[in-house]
């Protein structure tokens, strides 16, 4: 692959200095690679440079890091490593290929009261049970933007799980975020705690509501969606290095421009779509039961699972 002799380290980055590159290094961008999967936007955030040189060091660390190619066998072998967290439904999982996967992000969107933050609730237990159980015995990262985590409900879904409540709660980290750089801020300082702690789950519900808010008549929708694409980049990398699932919850908004079909689309728009590896859409049916729709898969097909909101949780 193309490599330029020059760069074999960050310090060796144009416009980079030892300052800059110790700063980089303290943000977690340890070597090339980290650089060349950077945004612009990011990086310009973490070590206070202009975008322009972030670009440039970006484009420098891309062109200099070296890409070796591995058969579909190695692939196949880490894709079996992948874990898988059960969302408490036999047909929910089976529509999502066995359960929540590590190393991406789920996203599930809907109206209110579709189950959104009930799913979440149920994969915050079952994420601590064990492995083959359809759990990782890892704990779970909870950033709340709407003032909706509920302990009570939590101990209920742990209780019926058989699990130990109070233990269960324990494993559950919650940030109550009321500002977007508040969830920001989460998830950049989140490294740490997720090595400390064992945390196999990030949940962010909802990832956009506060965006939604702050921005709403601002007239910033550019700056919105720049800040949001660098939060969710975040939660990607955290996904791929920690090796954790990242479950959003997303509101839809009406859409009266469209005739046929579902009059609702997600918020956020394609910043979030691009971004999900899996997504799902909610929606109420009769009492309890609520119906999920696999939208985009890398790996599955499309299909529909109905599941009920028990006092037990998420059941068949
Ligand atoms: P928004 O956050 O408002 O967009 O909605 P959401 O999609 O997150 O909805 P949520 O997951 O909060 O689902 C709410 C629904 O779950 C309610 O309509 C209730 O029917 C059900 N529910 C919530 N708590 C309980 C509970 O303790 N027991 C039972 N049986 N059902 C509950
Ligand atoms: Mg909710």
């Amino acid at each position: 692959m193309a490599k330029e002799k020059s760069i074999k380290e960050i310090e060796d980055l144009p416009g980079i200095g030892p300052a800059t590159a110790e700063k980089l290094k303290a943000a977690g961008y340890t070597d090339l690679d980290k650089v060349a999967v950077a945004s612009p936007y990011e990086l310009s955030e973490a070590i206070g440079i202009s975008a322009d040189s972030a670009k440039k060091a970006i484009e420098a660390a891309k062109q200099a890091t070296t890409l070796e190619f591995e058969t579909g066998e190695s692939v196949l072998e880490k894709r079996e490593a992948i874990g898988k967290i059960s969302t408490g439904s036999k047909g929910f999982d089976e529509l999502l290929g066995g359960g929540v996967e590590t190393n991406a992000i789920t996203e599930a969107y809907g109206r209110f009261a579709s189950g959104k933050t009930q799913v979440g609730f149920q994969l915050a237990v079952n994420v601590q049970l064990d492995h083959g159980k359809g759990g990782l015995d890892g704990g779970t990262l909870f950033i709340d933007t709407e003032g909706t985590f509920r302990p009570e409900r939590i101990e209920a879904i742990a209780k019926s799980a058989g699990l130990d409540p109070k233990k269960v709660l324990e494993n559950i980290f919650v940030v109550r975020a009321t500002t977007t750089d508040q969830q920001v801020i989460a998830i950049e300082r989140a490294d740490k705690l997720i090595k400390e702690k064992n945390i196999k789950l990030i949940i962010v519900d909802s990832i956009s509501s506060l965006f939604r808010a702050e921005f709403l008549g601002r007239g910033g929708l550019a700056e919105r969606q720049q800040k949001l694409n660098g939060h969710i980049h975040k939660l990607q990398r955290l996904a791929d290095t920690h090796a954790v699932a990242v479950y959003i919850t997303n509101q839809v908004i009406d859409n009266p421009g469209i005739l046929f079909g579902d009059p609702t689309t997600p918020v956020g728009g394609n910043i979030i779509a691009h971004a999900a590896t899996t997504r799902l859409y909610m929606r109420k049916s009769k009492e309890d039961k609520r119906i999920v729709r696999l939208v985009d898969s890398p790996n599955m097909p499309e299909g529909e699972a109905v599941i009920k909101i028990t006092p037990e949780g998420i059941k068949d």
